[in-house]
């Protein structure tokens, strides 16, 4: 039985042919992880973040977050290069620890990528509906609502997951196109803002810097503090994984996916660090508490226009957020579906398209279900509990494969291993640490129902028993 639970997966077995079309350059694996990375997190956190647990001391949230994210993006790299497989974080704990922790990984990244997916089609919606009042069409306040907040339907959130389902199924070089016109919107939009915002910066509005420290908890048991603000900002990151999950559909994997990855975080980490500073310079931080704060602190110093243009990049930016994780989710189900751990059903290739629509489609509806009716706000810290979770495991999977395995090829080499991974396992395991308790009782929950799922299906039917 414990063999059984700690089988590896040959890393040979990784790198099978899978009927997926190889279409993407390294230019296409940076513009799907920045595509994945900009969105709710700069856009919407960094007020809130700002407002009530950093001040403007957030672009130090951002550095920290983002300096544990470099340590995961090394490891990442490492293994994409080295073991491959669209499973990302999953397949590699295959290869490394073996079923039961690759099945929990897979389940956390599911986990990851869905609530990820459904919470920003939520962001997306307010958005959207703003612009549509804007222009005098507005849709009946039932129509944009889950029943939970005296609505009948989300409908723009399940309406654009509907369409991105389309998109996905038509072909993975094509969403790369859309994803890469969306992109340049998004960051066209981001341009905008740091021009206008760098000649109306303030001093006075950085001062006081750090007005709620290092890490506090509050009587309410609510946490304040740049370490705090990290954890929360964080989501700000989740996303640079998922051009992992292109192993496949990449023409060069081994070199392109690690440079894909370690290009965009590097390249997101300074929008991040230029944007959060810009907006606390602006308008003080108490101000920043809402849930457009970009778009508000420039209608606050009096550019209408600019925060017009900031919000229809916000849209853009948020589709293109959704487009990945989605296509991550997919990918990963593909890989578990094909290793037995999950029905047969699912990994198959469309002869078409090349893509796995079954899959798509069946995620699609229970994605957009969940956009529709259900209010995700809390849900979202799920999201960066989860990432972090894999982070930690990935970083773990490079030092134990070293081990096991220090004869396989590794096109891309962590530098200073095991200390980076170390510090990797350590600084993402803080992170977890500062997420409110609530978070991590709904994380157990969730693992709780994995495990039991694996035991009644997975375990019986793993490709690996019969091998
Ligand atoms: N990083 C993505 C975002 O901020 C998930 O929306």
């Amino acid at each position: 039985m414990f063999a059984q639970l700690f089988r590896t997966k040959p890393v040979e077995a990784h790198r099978e042919g899978t009927g997926l079309k190889k279409c993407l350059s390294v230019v296409d694996l940076t513009l799907l992880g920045i595509g994945a990375i900009i969105g709710t997190g700069i856009f919407v956190l960094t007020g809130l973040a700002a407002a009530h647990q950093s001040g403007p001391a957030v672009v130090l949230s951002f550095v920290v977050s983002g300096i544990a994210c470099a340590f995961a993006a090394l490891a990442y790299a490492e293994m994409a290069a080295s073991v491959g497989g669209c499973g990302s974080a999953y397949g590699y704990s295959y290869a490394a620890f073996g079923e039961i922790v690759a099945w929990v990984i897979g389940w956390i990244l599911l986990l990851e990528y869905g609530v990820s997916v459904a919470a920003v089609a939520n962001g997306w919606s307010g958005y959207f509906n703003n612009a549509l009042s804007a222009i005098g069409l507005a849709l009946p306040e039932q129509l944009t609502k889950a029943p939970s907040l005296g609505g009948v339907v989300n409908l723009p959130a399940l309406m654009i997951i509907l369409m991105l389902m389309i998109m996905l199924i038509i072909g993975v070089k094509q969403s790369a196109k859309l994803n890469a016109a969306m992109v340049f919107i998004k960051l066209l939009a981001i341009s905008i803002f740091v021009a206008v915002a760098s000649v109306n910066v303030h001093p006075a509005n950085w001062h006081p810097f750090m007005p709620f420290g290092w890490y506090s908890t509050l009587p309410d048991g609510k946490t304040v503090g740049v370490l705090a603000g990290a954890s929360m900002v964080f989501f700000a990151y989740v996303g640079f994984d998922a051009v992992s999950t292109a192993v496949e559909e990449a023409h060069n994997p081994q070199k392109d996916v690690p440079r894909g990855i370690i290009y965009s975080l590097a390249f997101c980490t300074l929008i991040y660090i230029i944007v959060s500073g810009l907006l606390t310079g602006i308008v003080p931080y108490t101000e920043l508490g809402v849930s457009s704060p970009v778009a508000h602190a420039l209608q606050l110093i009096g550019y209408n226009w600019a925060s017009a243009l900031v919000a229809t990049g916000v849209i853009a930016g948020l589709t293109t957020v959704m487009l990945v994780l989605y296509y991550g989710l997919t990918r990963i189900i593909f890989a578990m579906s094909r290793d037995g751990l999950l029905s047969p059903f699912f990994s198959q290739v469309n002869p078409k398209t090349h893509t796995p629509v079954r899959v798509i489609v069946m995620c699609g509806i229970i994605v957009a279900t969940i956009a529709g009716f259900i209010p995700l706000g809390e849900l979202a810290e799920l999201v960066n509990i989860g990432t972090l979770a894999a982070f930690v495991l990935v970083c773990g999977g490079v030092i134990m494969l070293r081990h096991r395995q220090p004869d396989l090829p590794r096109p891309f080499k962590n530098p200073l291993s095991p200390l980076f991974p170390i510090l990797g396992m350590l600084s993402c395991g803080s992170l977890m640490g500062f997420l409110p308790s609530q978070t991590w009782l709904r994380f157990s929950v969730w693992l709780t129902i994995g495990v039991i799922v694996y035991f009644v299906y997975s375990m019986h039917h793993s490709k690996l028993k019969s091998a």
